[in-house]
């Protein structure tokens, strides 16, 4: 088998980081089987240089724009990773308390952070507010009375975006597409239009940006186009009517290539339609990609516990599971998989690849067809990440998986393998009972 590439191809189809020719394959110049010997299966290995290339090529693309970009700290939230974007300039989009403590510690600064969501408790809304975040984007008319609420009896003024729901099918997993009114995302640009008209009822609110996020894993510019220009003739209008808009988010949803054959669409293409639908506004552009910066970067590295020849199907048992990567049972999500070593020139048969978790769901791929392989070999599960560790659990008590970050030649570890006390900390050995 020939090698494949790990991480991504630039705009000329160059590869750029890491193979899996030779005898294992390597994450930059770090040899994968070291790797897991030293440090255990499932493994996240992440490529620094990899984050690092797609958030350049996207800064790069934004060249001339006032325009920022806020990691979707969602799609990997780890320490190390958050604090490479950290580094290298870019804010953070977070959904939660939890995220906005996270970014803070990685030195991403609260003014290049925005505070997206549906549902904000107010204990979040202080903690940001606390913070300083740069701004709300706000959902819900009950959201935008409590954060004036808030704001208000802490004697500040919130900056504010509308999130509009431009009614758009972002052709993409129903699970994951969120900008059409039948979503709970957003509100229409008929009620954004209300709360414009009457924005002097919340005065400790400044309502000045607007915000939408249609969905993720888009692949398609059509739906992009569509939202971008519903957002901008509604900017247009509403400047018009004499609102300042001061910042104008397009939300996240980059695609990235999970399957050969697939074909995301490029930065430059992408930036290409924000220019055109923006053309002339004079405040901040700020983008929240998360799958683009980092899915590509990542991989998932599991031996093979066994092979087992069912009655109707050859399954290949793997040491990773989905509560380690839930995406094959949650979307039937497609990642490469990739045999290491001397399985890589053995030939091909059709697997269901399956993790060890007690339910048929936990499937990576049916009847896929890959190198034999056996128990022991190593198989890397591609694009993995985003939305990988950041949505793993402990689910049939698996410790959660250790993450190594590789920069060149080095790599460290960037989450410890949990141990079992860590899996059951804050569960006492006994009841304590108590009446409220
Ligand atoms: N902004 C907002 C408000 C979002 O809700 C999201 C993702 C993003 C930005 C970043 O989207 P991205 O650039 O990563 O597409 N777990 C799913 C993906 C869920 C995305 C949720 N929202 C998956 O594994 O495919």
């Amino acid at each position: 088998m020939s090698g494949r590439p790990f991480f991504w191809q630039d705009p000329g189809g160059k590869m750029q980081q890491g193979n899996t020719r030779g005898d294992a394959g390597t994450c930059e110049g770090v040899d994968l089987a070291s790797l897991a010997r030293r440090e255990g299966t499932p493994l996240y290995v992440y490529s620094a240089a990899a984050i690092r290339g797609r958030l350049r090529a996207l800064q790069a693309a934004l060249a001339g724009l006032d325009a920022g970009v806020c990691y979707a700290v969602k799609a990997n939230s780890n320490g190390a990773v958050l604090r490479l974007m950290a580094e290298e300039g870019a804010g953070a989009d977070i959904v939660s308390g939890g995220e906005l403590w996270r970014s803070l510690r990685a030195g991403i600064p609260a003014g290049r952070i925005v505070f997206s969501g549906v549902g904000k408790s107010a204990a979040e809304i202080v903690q940001a507010l606390e913070a300083g975040v740069a701004r709300f984007n706000i959902e819900s008319r009950a959201e935008l009375e409590l954060l004036e609420a808030i704001a208000s009896a802490r004697g500040q003024v919130a900056h504010a975006a509308v999130r509009i729901n431009p009614d758009v099918d972002a052709l993409t997993h129903a699970k994951i597409s969120t900008g059409k009114s039948e979503n709970k995302f957003g509100v229409s640009i008929a009620e954004a239009r209300a709360w414009f008209a009457q924005a002097d009822r919340w005065p400790s609110v400044r309502l000045d940006g607007l915000h939408m996020h249609i969905g993720s894993q888009i692949l398609s510019l059509e739906p992009v186009r569509q939202a971008l220009q519903r957002m901008a003739g509604f900017w247009r209008e509403l400047e018009a009517a004499g609102h300042a808009i001061a910042s104008i988010d397009v939300g996240g949803g980059l695609g990235v290539r999970y399957r050969e054959g697939e074909r995301p669409i490029e930065a430059d293409a992408y930036v290409a339609e924000i220019r055109q639908a923006l053309d002339g506004f004079r405040g901040r552009i700020l983008l929240e990609p998360g799958r683009y910066l980092v899915a590509e970067a990542g991989l998932l590295l599991s031996r093979v516990l066994l092979e087992k020849e069912g009655e109707a199907r050859r399954f290949l048992v793997l040491d990773a599971a989905m509560n380690d990567l839930l995406r094959p049972s949650l979307y039937d999500a497609w990642h490469d998989l990739v045999p290491l070593g001397d399985a890589a020139e053995r030939p091909p048969v059709a697997y269901d690849v399956v993790g060890p978790v007690c339910e048929t769901g936990d499937t990576f791929a049916t009847g896929r067809t890959m190198p034999r392989c056996e128990a022991g070999d190593l198989v890397a599960i591609l694009g993995a990440g985003a939305y990988g560790a950041s949505m793993a659990s402990t689910y049939n008590s698996r410790p959660l998986a250790a993450e190594v970050l590789v920069d060149g030649a080095r790599y460290a570890v960037v989450r410890r393998r949990q141990t079992l006390d860590e899996m059951i900390a804050g569960e006492p050995s006994a009841a304590t009972w108590q009446t409220p």
